[in-house]
């Protein structure tokens, strides 16, 4: 099977783009990253692209005002100029017109910092402690035209402790990000994931029996 051609789309800092990145290095992984695209001219995650040798494209928003469809066109034309045929959006801060969504309908993967269905949308740290949940983590999710939601590749679970803040709990499901993604488009790319229903049905995946109990006492 040839390589996967990958644009991953950021607005920031880029730690996921990094992940995706050294993951598709590895021998026998099965995509490469073609391209990596930032609607933010000055995002950090751009130059930490070109510092691992990765091409870069910006297409700005601002100047497209309200017309998402333009951007999205503009957009568009930067992943034909690579040939790409998957995206994974990292950090990308901007909605999609439905059109766009359909258009990469099972192409187009997400992560997103909490246990989705939980905390969809901004501030899902915050969400996740008021709600006092004892366990969050991270998800990885084809896009769908709603925000956040769309069917489920991975999930990874971290213990929330009495004494977590934001940040604290964002920098340990960070690190399950950083897990997952690569993992997830590793499925996507060997075309393991079929969607049945809304759900997705993962081929040559195995059962796990571990259970993680939160809190330990
Ligand atoms: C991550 O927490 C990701 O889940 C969310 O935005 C953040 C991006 O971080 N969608 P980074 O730019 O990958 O470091």
């Amino acid at each position: 099977m040839t390589r996967k051609r990958v644009a991953i789309l950021i607005s920031g800092r880029g730690s996921n783009m990094v992940a995706l990145i050294a993951a598709t290095r590895a021998a026998g992984y099965p995509a490469e990253i073609a391209v990596v695209v930032s609607n933010v001219v000055d995002a950090p995650g751009l130059a930490r692209a070109r510092e691992a040798g990765i091409a870069t494209a910006v297409v700005d928003h601002v100047p497209y005002g309200r017309d998402r469809a333009v951007f999205e066109a503009a957009l568009q034309r930067a992943l034909d100029e690579r040939g790409v045929t998957l995206i994974c959006l990292a950090g990308f801060m901007r909605l999609f017109t439905a059109t766009f969504v359909e258009r990469w309908q099972g192409r187009m993967l997400n992560i997103h910092p909490s246990l989705l269905p939980s905390f969809p949308g901004l501030d899902p740290h915050g969400q996740a402690l008021r709600a006092g949940v004892k366990l969050s983590g991270a998800t990885v999710h084809f896009v769908v035209p709603e925000t956040d939601a769309g069917p489920i590749v991975m999930q990874g679970a971290v213990a929330v402790s009495d004494d977590d803040t934001r940040d604290t709990l964002a920098a340990r499901v960070l690190a399950v990000e950083h897990r997952i993604y690569p993992l997830a488009l590793r499925l996507l790319a060997e075309e393991r994931i079929r969607v049945v229903d809304g759900r997705c049905v993962i081929e040559g995946a195995s059962v796990v029996d571990d259970v993680l109990v939160v809190p330990k006492i």
